[in-house]
């Protein structure tokens, strides 16, 4: 089959694998229909995450047709078209009992070299390094899906296209889950950091929750255009005014309620010497982060307020405003989107009419064409907002 293998710092190449086989009983083989590229993919692509390896298939969002089950799959069938979350998990471990589906126990084959990083491990994910068990990814013809009597959700409603439910995948979830740990109430001010994807996806499910006024900061203009079609009630061009001055000046001194951050580790700084500082320590392994957008969204909080990341990181910041954070009763909520537990209540947002799913897509290209898919979503070129890749 064709997949996408990451071959490198900023190369992917669509080369002739292997077909996947089923490996165990529990594992299914799906046949993929539509796969998209996630900001998380660019940290592989620029070399932010270790432990990637010449040839690693690349991709964790994707749908498409199941083609085979193994014999303890009972809820899934040759056919069933389906949408399959991005962590991959066993369902009764003490985190999945617990619905913490991204730190399942049991799904991530090399856990002791997430520990020596991280001090305990995550889950094991599609396409996405060493670090979270080196599966292979969805940018393919096709995936094993393990645990597939678990992760994967039944799409059977034929009016919803590829593009309305693609999403559920990661994006969607994620997003909404950076809101839901906040605990809006009515009134609440929540601004979000980053309109890629997963901060449109913030943007919209902050409305949903009932926010009130919604702020999206980001410096391309179409994206920003993006985050009024998701419900954004305020605008902020970092690169054209102060975001800190400009949050106190529209909540009366008090900072937002909840701060997301949907930015993550390769965040751009206007001013070239503080984008400089934290980019030389970067490559000179000092810090493995670029935390503007972070540090940004904790000092800017209001006070007792929440700030919630949902921008991936991947090891050690360097001036991390926690006298900020500790002073001011601020709580952190985090981590890599549990999107098992919300597969099935976002489908029914969607078929309610809700929402749309499909209003982030900006690009459809062929399999082969995911290293120009890659360029354009890493450079922001075309107004480019997510790129998805029909095999
Ligand atoms: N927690 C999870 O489960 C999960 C799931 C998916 C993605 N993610 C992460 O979410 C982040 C965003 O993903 P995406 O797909 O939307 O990516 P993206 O690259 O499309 O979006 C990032 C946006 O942040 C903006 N940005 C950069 N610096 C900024 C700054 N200082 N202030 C404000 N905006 C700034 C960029 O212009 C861009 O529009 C990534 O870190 C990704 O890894 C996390
Ligand atoms: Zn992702
Ligand atoms: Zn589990």
């Amino acid at each position: 089959m064709r997949a996408t293998c990451w071959s490198g710092r900023n190369t992917v190449q669509v080369e002739n694998v292997p077909d996947p086989k089923i490996l165990t009983d529990r594992d299914a083989i799906v046949k993929i229909s539509s796969t998209s590229i996630c900001g998380s993919d660019l940290h592989l692509y620029d070399g932010y995450v270790p432990s990637m390896t010449k040839g690693d298939i690349l991709g964790h969002e994707f749908m498409g047709e199941v083609v085979e089950v193994g014999k303890g799959v009972s809820n899934l069938q040759v056919g069933d078209r389906v949408v399959v979350p991005f962590p991959i998990s066993c369902g009764n471990c003490n985190m999945c009992a617990k619905g913490l589906f991204s730190l399942c126990e049991n799904s991530n084959p090399n856990a002791g070299m997430a520990e020596k990083l991280w001090g305990h491990a995550p889950c094991g994910i599609f396409g996405y390094s060493a670090l979270t068990g080196g599966y292979a990814g969805g940018q393919a013809e096709y995936a094993r899906v393990p645990f597939a009597d678990v992760g994967p959700i039944k799409i059977e409603n034929d009016s919803l296209t590829d593009d309305q439910v693609l999403f559920l995948s990661d994006v969607f979830p994620t997003g909404y889950m950076a809101v839901e740990v906040c605990d809006i109430k009515p009134g609440d001010v929540v601004a979000v950091w980053g309109a890629g994807p997963v901060g449109l996806f913030a943007i919209a499910s902050a409305i949903m929750l009932g926010a009130e006024r919604v702020i999206a900061i980001d410096r391309f203009d179409y994206r920003l255009d993006k985050a009024r079609e998701a419900g954004a009630t305020d605008l902020i061009d970092y690169e054209q005014v102060s975001v800190p001055v400009v949050l106190k000046e529209m909540t009366g001194g008090r900072g937002p309620d909840a701060c997301i951050d949907a930015v993550g580790l390769e965040a751009h700084h206007s001013h070239p010497v503080i984008h400089g500082y934290d980019r030389v320590k970067q490559a000179a392994r000092l810090e493995t982060e670029r935390p503007h957008a972070i540090r940004e969204a904790i000092m800017c909080c209001g006070n007792g307020g929440t700030v919630s990341i949902a921008g991936v990181y991947g090891g050690f910041m360097d001036k991390f405003p926690i006298g900020s954070l500790m002073n001011r009763s601020l709580t952190v909520k985090t981590g890599q989107a549990h999107v098992h537990r919300y597969l099935r209540p976002l489908l029914q947002r969607i078929e309610n009419g809700e929402i749309d799913p499909s209003f982030v897509v900006s690009h459809h290209l062929a399999l082969d064409d995911a290293p120009k898919g890659y360029e354009m979503f890493k450079h922001k070129t075309d107004n480019c907002t997510k790129v998805v890749l029909n095999p």
